[in-house]
């Protein structure tokens, strides 16, 4: 077995490959040439191995994606004889469906080319949408990361924690974490404007005074989401705020804007490589990967 860590997940490919029993690691050079078209070759002969090539799709996405293709295209054309890829954030997730006319279908030209490409299985982390594994025919896991926040937030002592998903279709994620701190649970209204991108949120009957909160979502991009349900939170009354999430993209100013608006601090995994990547989802892939070979 060789584990190839890409560009935009090298600590994390390395750290699974060392937790890997009998798995060495391809190195990748990688670089950029001056009108800014990308290289990457993998640095060890691949031929009749298991390889597994290990890259998050995050910002800068396009770029990320197109090392993840020249990495599958490479371990194709180099004859490993299986390819599992895993991507922790699979960019494009959140476009799984037209919203409106003349608009493109952007996570399945991604799924269609990781596959095309020669990948034979997919391993995602808390995707978006699940309706986007539909895309592809090779077997695709989603491995779930929203439990091992319940283990990290269960080192901290919070008072009285509340657990709280930012909308609906991450309750149930969050639910895990609040298993395992044996505490409850619950969700936040909240809708988009689909062409102005504004978010409103709605408070709901949740009695947060003088509990600490979870705010647990899948994806914290421009931090709009979290910074709406922290403003909230204050305002009724809670003690203190986490915002954590699986994919911390944190664009822009996003950091500045969730501490400002009143977090205590700001925890995700290394699905993306930050400074708020403070747990690491590799465990949770090796142990799921050994199970599935
Ligand atoms: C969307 O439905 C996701 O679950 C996140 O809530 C969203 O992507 C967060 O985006 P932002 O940080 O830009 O509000």
């Amino acid at each position: 077995m060789i584990v190839v860590p890409g560009p935009a997940s090298q600590m994390l490919g390395v750290e699974i490959a060392k937790l890997m029993k009998n798995a060495s690691i391809a190195p990748v050079i990688f670089k950029n040439f001056p009108d800014g078209e990308l290289y990457a070759r993998i640095d060890k002969d691949l031929k009749g191995e298991h390889v597994i090539i290990v890259q998050s799709t995050y910002h800068p996405q396009d770029h990320h994606l197109m090392q993840l293709y020249e990495l599958i295209d490479a371990a194709r054309s180099a004859d490993a004889k299986k390819i599992t890829v895993f991507v922790p954030y699979l960019a494009y997730s959140r476009q799984d469906k037209k919203f409106l006319n003349g608009e493109p279908l952007s996570s399945k030209i991604v799924c269609k080319t990781i596959e095309n490409l020669g990948a034979n299985e997919i391993y995602v982390l808390d995707i978006h949408s699940e309706l986007v594994l539909k895309f592809f025919t090779i077997q695709t896991h989603n491995l779930i990361a929203l439990k091992l926040f319940g283990a990290y937030f269960k080192t901290l002592s919070l008072v009285n924690p509340l657990i709280i998903a930012p909308d609906k279709g991450a309750l149930e994620k969050a639910e895990a974490a609040a298993k395992i701190m044996k505490t409850d649970c619950t969700y936040l209204e909240k809708s988009r404007d689909r062409l102005t991108g504004e978010i409103t949120v709605e408070i709901k009957e949740i009695n947060v005074k003088n509990r600490d909160l979870i705010l647990i979502d899948d994806i914290i991009s421009t931090g709009g989401t979290m910074v709406k349900a922290i403003e909230m939170a204050k305002k009724q009354g809670a003690n203190k705020i986490y915002a954590a999430c699986s994919h911390a993209l944190l664009i822009e100013n996003a950091k500045a804007r969730i501490l400002q608006a009143g977090a205590m601090d700001i925890i995700g995994t290394n699905s993306v490589d930050s400074e708020c990547a403070k747990i690491s989802v590799a465990p949770l892939f090796v142990e799921e990967f050994l199970r599935n070979k």
